[in-house]
């Protein structure tokens, strides 16, 4: 079946319209949390180098924020009024803001889950907000390497790697049902019917932890418990329950 391909605000209409303002206003709520987070953590960064990156990140994931804006506005929409309704980002997120450990495990858990959701908007059929992802996705995965590298660093120290497990374990579960919503429905089915977005919740999740699963496996970083997802309502599916299941 062939997508269609909105190329302007004005042709972006109905059911397709509300279904892309759900989608974009989750984008914006995460752009702008992840803002606050890093800038916030220039304060409980533990080095000047992470410091200095953590203002960079802040004003990266600004920038992000202010594309989104720009969309709301061509669609007729007030970013203020949007972002007003936002609950705060230690809540958002589940997350101690002045805690040195909990950002370090946000940047390898959380901010990494919204990229792949842009992924995703990278290629959607509304092409006004699929031009404006490229160059997102490119910061991202700088945000990422210092993920992936503040795990390292946290995994040459047993004590701080237990400290670091633990958040983990407690900050997945809230990612995966804050970040991906559920994985089956009528709304994932309207999304990839109308191209909104390209692949499955199912097929996005499990895309996410796999790539995770390469950066966990060498210092032994581990899956929370089923047990865990369950007890905050994160719905899986099967195949999603096996790659949690094969690094416990
Ligand atoms: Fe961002
Ligand atoms: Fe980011």
């Amino acid at each position: 079946m062939t997508t269609p391909v909105v190329r302007s605000a004005p042709e972006a209409k109905g059911e397709y319209r509300d279904m892309l303002l759900r989608l974009m206003t989750r984008q914006f709520y995460a752009e702008t949390a992840t803002a606050e987070v890093f800038g916030r953590s220039i304060g409980c960064a533990p080095t000047l180098r992470e410091k200095l990156m953590a203002a960079s990140f802040a004003e990266e994931e600004a920038e992000h924020s202010q594309r989104l804006c720009n969309l709301f506005m061509d669609l007729g929409l007030d970013p203020e009024q949007i972002h007003s309704a936002r609950p705060s980002a230690a809540k958002f997120w589940s997350l101690d803001l002045d805690n040195w450990v909990h950002i370090a495990v946000f940047n390898f858990t959380v901010d990494r889950a919204g990229s792949h959701q842009i992924m995703e908007y990278r290629d959607s059929s509304y092409r006004p907000w699929a031009e404006q992802m490229t160059p997102v996705l490119e910061d991202e995965e700088g945000h990422y390497g210092n993920g992936v590298q503040n795990l390292r660093e946290f995994a040459q120290d047993k004590k701080k790697f237990d400290e670091f497990q633990s958040i983990y374990f407690g900050m997945l579960p809230v990612t995966v049902k804050r970040a991906f919503g559920r994985p089956v429905g009528e709304d994932n089915d309207y999304c990839v019917k109308t191209g909104l977005k390209r692949h499955t919740t199912e097929q996005v999740l499990n895309r996410y932890l796999t790539e995770m699963l390469g950066y966990m496996r060498p210092v032994g970083l581990k899956f929370p418990k089923l047990a865990a997802f369950e007890k905050e309502g994160a719905e899986l599916m099967a195949s999603t329950r096996e790659i949690i299941l094969s690094n416990q």
